[in-house]
């Protein structure tokens, strides 16, 4: 009788943990590219982050030796954040710090981590902060700082750990002050930046999870990576991830979710706008003019999805984003001095279709010189690829006979090249 009762309680109790939990989404945002931004740059970039569900930033940035507008960029964050009810916090990139700098990071997180705009770990809910809850965190590698020499210089100021871990095992006997951990592997690969097939699956998710035994997990969800400096030069397989990650999350249900990247152009992760005052580090060659605004449409309702518990997506209207490399693969670029990505023998020559549908239609697809192709789609959010034909790319839908949808996106898949680019293209089309 009183086991039993214990059992019913502690069911109980554990509902109430879970149905109060919070389910935080936020985005890394690379500070190191926006030396100018004013606090009104800062701010359009909020709104459009607010505007998908997004609770805050993870400001990745590297130390004032480096980054000389670090200080002054992490204030005006802060302050943009607090002016519009968003929340941050700091993302020590340890490719540049080092634990020699220990006492600058207690300097910095205790000067941010009772600001209004802070954000913390709770299972509770964003706007009020409980006994137990503390200032998160983060961290970019970083695998052996010291979290207990962070917290114990800082004792009036509880703050809750939450750096990226290289090796899951790792946190099985970690030692080092950590309360939960964040992932890197965004992408399919067998660990650093390893490059295999697709499509990406959960294996490093369920390898965090075990290790932390309870503690709270930071999953990360990218949309995409190709990158093409000559310091590195690579795709991850990810083309059908835009999704598909998302679909992940609903099933896993981390603790919280990192989105990576809101603005890193570089890897070709971003899902912001232009950002027309960030500083340009050479991936404009690869990002300028290919938006992927439509990733944040497309990632919306995974968004209130995932906070809610929900297992699928809820649509509310009637759209489709689309995705594509604007060059088949073995196209040959004619001035690449850096040749060809490693791993584009791994990519699919398609174009991607996610219907996002309140009700079941027929989906047409002309991608170049192919003939259409119709699909009959189900409701809620549906990836269908279509190979890939140089040219102009059409896309419409119908229901019942009646076309609901229909567009021509503005950049054509050409056959021929410069250089090398395998960033998508990213387009939205409505009812
Ligand atoms: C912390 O805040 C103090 C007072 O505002 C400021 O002088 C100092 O530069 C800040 N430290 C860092 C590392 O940002
Ligand atoms: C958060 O929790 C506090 C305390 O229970 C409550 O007063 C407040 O309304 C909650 N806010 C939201 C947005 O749920
Ligand atoms: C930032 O970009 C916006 C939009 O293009 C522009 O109006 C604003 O003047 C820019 N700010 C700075 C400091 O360049
Ligand atoms: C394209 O769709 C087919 C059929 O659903 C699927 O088997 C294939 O893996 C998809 N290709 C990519 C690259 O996602």
């Amino acid at each position: 009788m009183a086991k039993r009762f214990v059992a019913v309680l502690l069911a109980a109790m554990t509902w109430a943990v879970e149905s109060q939990a919070q389910k935080p989404v936020y985005a890394h945002f690379i500070v190191g590219i926006v030396e100018g931004f004013t606090i009104d740059d800062w701010k359009t970039d909020i709104a459009q982050a607010q505007a998908i569900g997004i609770d805050g930033f993870a400001l990745n940035c590297a130390p004032e030796r480096i980054d000389n507008y670090t200080p002054k960029q992490l204030a005006n964050a802060y302050q943009a954040a607090e002016e519009l009810d968003f929340k941050v916090f700091i993302s020590f990139d340890f490719a540049y710090w080092n634990t020699g700098d220990t006492a600058d990071i207690i300097d910095i997180v205790g000067n941010y981590s009772s600001h209004p705009a802070q954000a913390y770990y709770s299972m509770s809910n964003n706007s009020h902060r409980f006994l137990n809850d503390g200032a998160i965190v983060s961290t970019f590698v970083g695998d052996s700082m010291d979290w207990n020499a962070v917290k114990n210089a800082l004792p009036d100021q509880k703050i809750t750990a939450l750096p990226n871990i290289q090796d899951p095992a790792f946190l099985a006997n970690a030692q080092t002050g950590l309360d939960g951990a964040f992932s890197w592997y965004a992408w399919p690969t067998d660990g650093g930046n390893s490059i295999i097939p697709g499509p990406m699956s959960t294996v490093w998710d369920d390898r965090f999870i075990e290790n932390l035994a309870g503690r709270p997990y930071m999953a990360p969800v990218s949309p995409w990576f190709f990158t093409h400096f000559n310091s590195k030069n690579w795709v991850f397989i990810c083309e059908d991830q835009p999704n598909l990650r998302w679909e992940q999350m609903l099933a896993l249900k981390p603790a919280l979710v990192e989105i990576v990247t809101w603005n890193d152009f570089g890897e070709s992760h971003y899902i912001s706008d232009g950002q027309p005052n960030h500083s340009d580090d050479g991936s404009g060659a690869w990002a300028t003019g290919y938006p992927h605004a439509g990733f944040r449409t497309l990632w919306a309702p995974y968004i209130t999805a995932y906070k809610s518990g929900a297992d699928k997506p809820t649509v509310e209207s009637d759209q489709l984003v689309y995705w594509y490399r604007t060059t088949p693969k073995d196209t040959v670029c004619t001035s690449d001095t850096l040749g060809p990505p490693n791993g584009i023998e791994y990519l699919a020559d398609v174009v991607f279709v996610a219907t996002m549908l309140t009700e079941p239609a027929e989906l047409t697809v002309a991608s170049g010189g192919n003939a259409p192709v119709t699909v009959t789609v189900d409701a809620g959010i549906v990836t269908t690829n279509f190979s890939m034909g140089v040219g102009q790319q059409s896309f419409s839908v119908s229901r019942n006979g009646a076309e609901i949808l229909s567009g021509t996106s503005e950049k054509d898949i050409a056959n021929s090249c410069e250089t090398y680019n395998y960033n998508p293209y990213v387009g939205v089309l409505s009812a």
